[in-house]
């Protein structure tokens, strides 16, 4: 389905590109012909990650930036500077976030503001100075924002990051109307479980939990983030050009848990609950 050409002509800022699912959608967007530039709080993290995808893709251009996507003036000068080096961006990936587990009548005022500050204030300063060139320049671009399952439930022990996605969701859908009429595109993904580094150690905290988590799943298994980065390439690509407003939900159907009758599948084997269901049939006895 892609191609090297797939994001050919377009260069694509990664928030929080150094590890985990920003670095994988960005080594994708990479091979798939983008200019692909990355920013984050740790030098070191992005150096070596803008070394890993200048090394698979030669035949793009790679960039880091040291950013907080938190505070405004910064991500302004870093937008500037990206103008400056490579004198354009027309894809911008929202993945920068901060979450950690929390009762909630035990969080401080100060870790709710933390993760709304990375995560919502984070993804609006990001997209208000990447559309502002854009649309002063009368260019078209798209914007992929990373949000959760969670973001429409709400979930129990992380509120700040559960308020802050659905404050990033809504700014998808408000701002992929109002700026239609520019041809700048606006869409979120919803990952459900992708194991990455980051993301395990702060919500799993040991084998056994993330084993019920497993098993939670109906699929029996976890995403792979090569799985994410493939619908990332689409959702940036032109393929998707009259795609605006639209959340994806990629998580193995781990939202549907709330089916009436969903808990019988993870009651027994397969086969045991085919011989229970069969012994129902009016007419069986037994
Ligand atoms: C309670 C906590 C806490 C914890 C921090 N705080 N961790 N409170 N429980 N585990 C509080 C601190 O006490 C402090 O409040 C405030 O939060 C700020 O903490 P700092 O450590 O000073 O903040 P900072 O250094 O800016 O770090 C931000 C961070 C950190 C969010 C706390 O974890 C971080 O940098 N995370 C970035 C990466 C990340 O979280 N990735 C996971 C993304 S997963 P006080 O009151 O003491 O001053 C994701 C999707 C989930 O988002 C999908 C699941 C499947």
């Amino acid at each position: 389905m892609f191609t090297t050409d797939t994001l050919s002509g377009k260069t694509i800022l990664v928030t929080g590109g150094g590890s985990g699912l920003g670095l994988s959608m960005a080594r994708h967007f990479a091979r798939y012909g983008a200019n692909v530039l990355i920013c984050g709080r740790t030098e070191e993290k992005l150096v070596a990650a803008t070394a890993a995808i200048g090394k698979e893709n030669p035949a793009v251009k790679t960039g880091y930036y040291i950013a907080d996507v938190r505070e405004d003036e910064e991500v302004g000068s870093m937008i500037s500077k990206i103008y400056a080096d490579f004198g354009e961006l027309n894809g911008l990936v929202n993945n920068a976030a901060g979450n950690f587990y929390c009762p909630s009548e035990d969080l401080s005022p100060n870790g709710f503001k933390t993760v709304v500050d990375i995560v919502l204030h984070g993804s609006f300063n990001c997209t208000r100075h990447f559309g502002k060139k854009l649309i002063d320049a009368g260019l078209p671009g798209a914007v992929l924002n990373i949000v959760t399952t969670y973001t429409e439930s709400g979930s129990a022990f992380v509120l700040p990051s559960a308020c802050a996605k659905a404050g990033v969701y809504a700014m998808t859908n408000s701002l992929a109307f109002e700026w239609a009429t520019y041809g700048i595109r606006l869409n979120a993904i919803a990952p459900g479980p992708f194991p990455t580094e980051g993301a395990w150690k702060r919500l799993m905290p040991n084998p056994q939990v993330e084993q019920v988590y497993k098993q939670r799943q109906p699929g029996g298994r976890f995403g792979e983030p090569e799985e994410l980065s493939h619908l990332a390439v689409f959702m940036m690509s032109d393929m998707a050009a009259y795609m605006t407003g639209e959340c994806v939900t990629l998580d193995g159907g781990e939202r549907l848990q709330g089916g009436q009758f969903n808990f019988v599948a993870q009651m027994m084997p397969r086969e045991q609950l085919k011989a229970m269901f069969g012994a129902m049939r009016p007419g069986k006895k037994g």
